[in-house]
């Protein structure tokens, strides 16, 4: 992991880049903290007889994997315990571990509550990940929602299980990341491009970062480049 001090650039709020303009990787204190002391984390499977949901994702930029167990409270839904177990890198070891803080704080969230967590929602709590390290906190936040689902089919609430397709990256343009996907694999490989194909971000440039992050996973995905 790298140890580097320099400052982060200001107005890259969840994407934290460095004053040499991303040639070296910047890692803050907090997400040094979890990746270093992570929490809630299980050395071996969990007996699943202890939790009522359990949630699977494995990552297809980088082939990592990540499973999840949850106790969930039958009468308030509300998440007593979030354990989980990885092959990933530190910063999905650190978004993971900020992911369990954040769903059993204060009582724990209810499954309702914790499926609005966004991967941005993790990466603000941990002070930014470099950019290249976005699909990481992603993976969490699908294990997370694939737990929930878990509960929902275990419990009979089929009515609540959420089939995520696709998921919509830029709200203002409504592009999704299928869309994207799309673009790239027609051609856009810049950002440029691939906002002449969409629009994605035209009014709401907060979401460029992510945008960014999936046009190198989907180039990687497809091209290896
Ligand atoms: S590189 Fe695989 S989860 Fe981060």
């Amino acid at each position: 992991m790298s140890d580097h001090k320099q400052t982060p650039v200001a107005g890259t709020q969840g994407d934290v880049t460095t004053k040499d303009g991303g040639k070296s990787w910047f890692y803050t204190d907090t997400v040094k903290d979890h990746f270093f002391h992570p929490r809630n984390f299980m050395m071996e499977d969990a007996d699943p007889a202890q939790y009522n949901a359990v949630g699977k994702v494995g990552s297809p930029a980088c082939g990592d994997e990540l499973r999840v167990w949850m106790k969930v409270d039958l009468k308030t839904e509300r998440i007593r315990e979030f354990r989980w177990k990885t092959f990933g890198c530190g910063s999905a070891i650190a978004s993971t571990s900020m992911a369990s803080e954040m769903v059993t704080e204060n009582g724990g969230m209810t499954l309702e509550e914790a499926r609005k967590i966004r991967p941005q929602d993790i990466m603000d709590r941990l002070g930014g990940l470099p950019a290249r390290k976005f699909h990481c906190s992603v993976l969490c936040d699908k294990a997370l929602r694939d737990a929930i689902n878990d509960f929902y089919r275990r419990t009979g609430q089929v009515d609540k299980i959420v089939v995520e397709a696709s998921r919509v990256i830029d709200p203002v343009s409504k592009v999704t990341d299928h869309d994207i996907e799309e673009a790239v694999l027609d051609g856009a490989l810049t950002l440029e491009a691939v906002q002449a194909k969409t629009k994605v971000g035209t009014g709401n440039p907060g979401v460029l970062p992510a945008v960014e992050e999936l046009i190198r996973f989907y180039k990687e995905k497809y091209f290896g480049a």
